[in-house]
């Protein structure tokens, strides 16, 4: 068994370490950014690392091509660990309840999907179609199924903490390039492979960003919600159990760099979604903001990549980055072919 270097302690990173540590290899963790209390997780300076920002929620989307059917896949195997994980760990931060989709415009492939097609071939459990009477106004079709939401730094430091007590070591260190982490010094030995979990990155031409301003709130919700607006915006929830409040989102904006959140922002997604559910604002009757979120998802043209590369003298990286707003939907199907590629003969490409 080999020493392995994660870089990265993202969802993915922090994933795919424990699934490579399963197969009984030794694990380091080196990155820049690791879990911590979600109070504490600074806006600006850590703004590129984007697991603390994410909703994050499980949503169906209809596949209709050969990568929306990989990801598809994916998103079955993280559900039934994810399952797994909250029936034996409650405190990794894991809730199961309904996920409600609402779609003004719908394209064929909302159309046309019936519950036996959702519960047969895409494995929807508990997915029903949703009636007119139960649509809000302006919502053309819609539907429900069991889903999960993870309190992201609650969940991420549960991986970590996992990830520890069965012998993984962390380095807390910024690299410039994933090939600088073969010329470390580590007290497990030499490297022979790094898992390139580093998200935003570094170098990669086709990646962007994706900019999402969300709104956290106290109000409870008891399901995750999204509708589809014709205008081709998004208005969702994802609560944010573990005492976590809810997320109340949000904007899907390629390249745009601003750090900062808009108060006109934060006010239409709060707006829009009361008029969509308007339960969310309790005996109360109001919104409580607890913070405005600002976070970069990790986008690539043509999609995810996950492939191995070798370098010269038998040393291999395994690129695991470009999630973009699905990281925590597909991590553990990722971290399954992250342990494929790395059992893989290293002279397959
Ligand atoms: C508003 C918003 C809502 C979202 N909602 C959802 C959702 O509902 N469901 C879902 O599945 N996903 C959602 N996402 C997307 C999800 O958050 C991301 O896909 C996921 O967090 C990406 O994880 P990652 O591990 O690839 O990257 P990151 O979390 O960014 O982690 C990267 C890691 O690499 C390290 N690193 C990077 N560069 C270096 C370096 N040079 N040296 C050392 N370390 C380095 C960082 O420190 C960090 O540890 C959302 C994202 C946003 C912004
Ligand atoms: C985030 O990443 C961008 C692009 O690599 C970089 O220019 C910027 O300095 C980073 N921001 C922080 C706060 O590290
Ligand atoms: C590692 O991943 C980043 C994306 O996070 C990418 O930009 C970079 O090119 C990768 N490194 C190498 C050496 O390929």
């Amino acid at each position: 068994m080999s020493h392995i270097v994660v870089l990265g302690a993202g969802v993915i990173g922090l994933s795919s370490a424990l699934r490579v540590q399963a197969e009984g290899h030794t694990v380091t963790i080196v990155a820049r950014d690791f879990p911590t209390g979600s109070e504490t997780v600074d806006a600006q300076s850590q703004i590129n690392y984007t697991s603390p920002w994410g909703g994050a929620h499980n949503r169906l989307v209809p596949p209709t091509t050969p990568s929306e059917e990989r990801e598809h896949a994916m998103s079955l195997r993280t559900f039934d660990h994810m399952r797994a994980v909250q029936s034996r760990q409650p405190e990794a931060g894991i809730t199961f309840m309904k996920g409600i989709e609402y779609v003004e415009a719908p394209s064929e492939a909302y159309s046309a999907l019936t519950e036996d097609k959702a519960l047969k071939q895409l494995r929807m459990e508990g997915f029903r179609l949703l009636p007119s009477e139960e649509l809000p106004q302006g919502v053309t079709w819609g539907c429900e199924y069991d889903t999960w939401c993870v309190n992201p730094m609650v969940y991420c430091s549960y991986l970590l903490r996992r990830f520890a007590i069965l012998g993984g070591k962390v380095l807390k260190r910024e690299v410039r390039d994933p090939r600088e982490i073969f010329h470390l010094n580590f007290e497990a030995g030499p490297v022979d492979t790094v898992i390139n979990a580093s998200g935003n990155g570094f170098g990669d031409e086709n990646m962007f960003i994706t900019r999402g301003q969300t709104c956290l709130v106290a109000n409870a919700c008891p399901a995750t919600v999204t509708r589809q607006n014709a205008d081709g915006s998004w208005t969702f929830s994802v609560p944010r159990n573990f005492d976590g409040g809810t997320i109340i989102g949000g904007t899907k904006e390629p390249n745009n760099w601003d750090s900062k959140p808009s108060l006109e922002v934060r006010e239409t997604l709060l707006r829009k979604f009361t008029a969509t559910y308007p339960q969310i604002l309790g005996s109360e009757g109001k919104f409580t903001v607890m913070k405005d979120i600002v976070g970069r998802r990790p986008t690539r043209k043509g999609g995810m990549r996950l492939e191995a590369e070798n370098l010269d003298g038998n040393k291999r990286i395994i690129h695991a980055y470009g999630l973009g707003g699905r990281g925590y939907e597909l991590s553990w199907g990722v971290a399954d072919e992250v342990a494929r590629l790395l059992a893989g003969p290293s002279s397959s490409i």
